[in-house]
């Protein structure tokens, strides 16, 4: 028996040997292998049923949706702001963790790091303004996202949550700019971070200025301002604040509602029809 099994063995890879030559046998081995087979779960044929499975069998494709509408990747219906916005949001991710490496939090040394990195750290100055006009291109892109959404139609049923989450995504992209701004300890960030978070003592019942803040015991030295500042005026423990919230916070909760925002995108039936 054992030995039939064995001439029909031989017989079959003389047949493949002759149809499709030495080369083509080892890649067919190697194909059909259990290990080949273990990473990678679809054919190479270019089929649709084979770019579904690619997309949905590796762990950063599946993102996207193994099908999407004939209109939705067009440059014409999204003007890609959505996508242009994460896509800066990693560029600030990236080089922010760079910018850390030459930044110390603190009074004495904020502005120096910052001077230093322009013209001592080979590239510090590029990669300074890779962070500094990544940020600005952010905010632009982010509106122009919103307008686009909002031009589209596209924040109406059953986008409204997503509409929701949108809004959250533009106050906290705000907020990190907010944050950036006071790091460098120049001049421009200082003023700009008093007058900022001079508006937060009017803020109603949690600032000592605004409507009930009074009558609910806000002083200001336990309103939101004190809290935002780490003391009643804009100095090291401030600096500090803005730091972490820049660094690790805010990029933390953007996180969480960017992928609540991506994954809402994908539940609601991918990106919406022309109007
Ligand atoms: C950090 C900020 C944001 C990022 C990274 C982001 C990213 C994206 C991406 C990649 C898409 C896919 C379609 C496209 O590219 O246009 C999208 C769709 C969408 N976004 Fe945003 N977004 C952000 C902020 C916002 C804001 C501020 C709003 C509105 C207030 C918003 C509301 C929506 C809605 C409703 C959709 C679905 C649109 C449709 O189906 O046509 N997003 N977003």
């Amino acid at each position: 028996m054992a030995n039939k099994t064995d001439k029909r063995d031989k017989l079959k890879i003389r047949e493949l040997l002759k149809e499709k030559g030495i080369s083509g046998v080892i890649k067919d081995l190697i194909l059909n292998s259990q290990i080949w087979r273990s990473f990678f779960r679809h054919g190479l044929e270019d089929t649709s049923k084979n770019r579904m499975l690619t997309t949905i069998s590796n762990v950063f494709l599946h993102l996207h949706a193994a099908k999407v509408k004939r209109h939705a990747p067009l440059f014409s219906f999204t003007w890609c702001m959505g996508g242009t916005t994460f896509f800066l949001f990693l560029v600030l991710t990236i080089t922010g963790v760079f910018l850390m490496f030459y930044y110390h939090p603190n009074v004495r040394d904020a502005y120096w790091d910052m001077k230093g990195l322009e013209y001592h750290v080979p590239f510090g100055m590029l990669l300074r303004n890779l962070h500094r006009w990544g940020a600005h291109l952010m905010i632009i892109t982010v509106w122009f996202h919103m307008f686009r959404v909002f031009m589209t139609g596209s924040y109406k049923s059953p986008r409204e949550f997503n509409w929701g989450v949108g809004v959250v995504l533009l106050v906290l992209t705000l907020l990190l700019s907010f944050t950036g701004y006071l790091l460098p300890w120049d001049q421009l960030g200082f003023w700009a971070v008093t007058v900022g978070t001079n508006m937060a003592r009017a803020t109603p019942l949690l600032g000592h200025e605004g409507p009930f803040g009074e009558q609910l015991g806000m002083t200001a030295y336990n309103d939101i301002r004190f809290a935002l500042l780490g003391g009643s005026l804009v100095g090291g423990n401030a600096l500090l604040r803005a730091y972490i919230w820049h660094c690790i916070g805010l990029p933390l909760i953007v996180g969480i509602f960017m992928i609540v925002h991506f994954w809402r995108i994908r539940k609601d039936g991918g990106i919406s029809g022309k109007l």
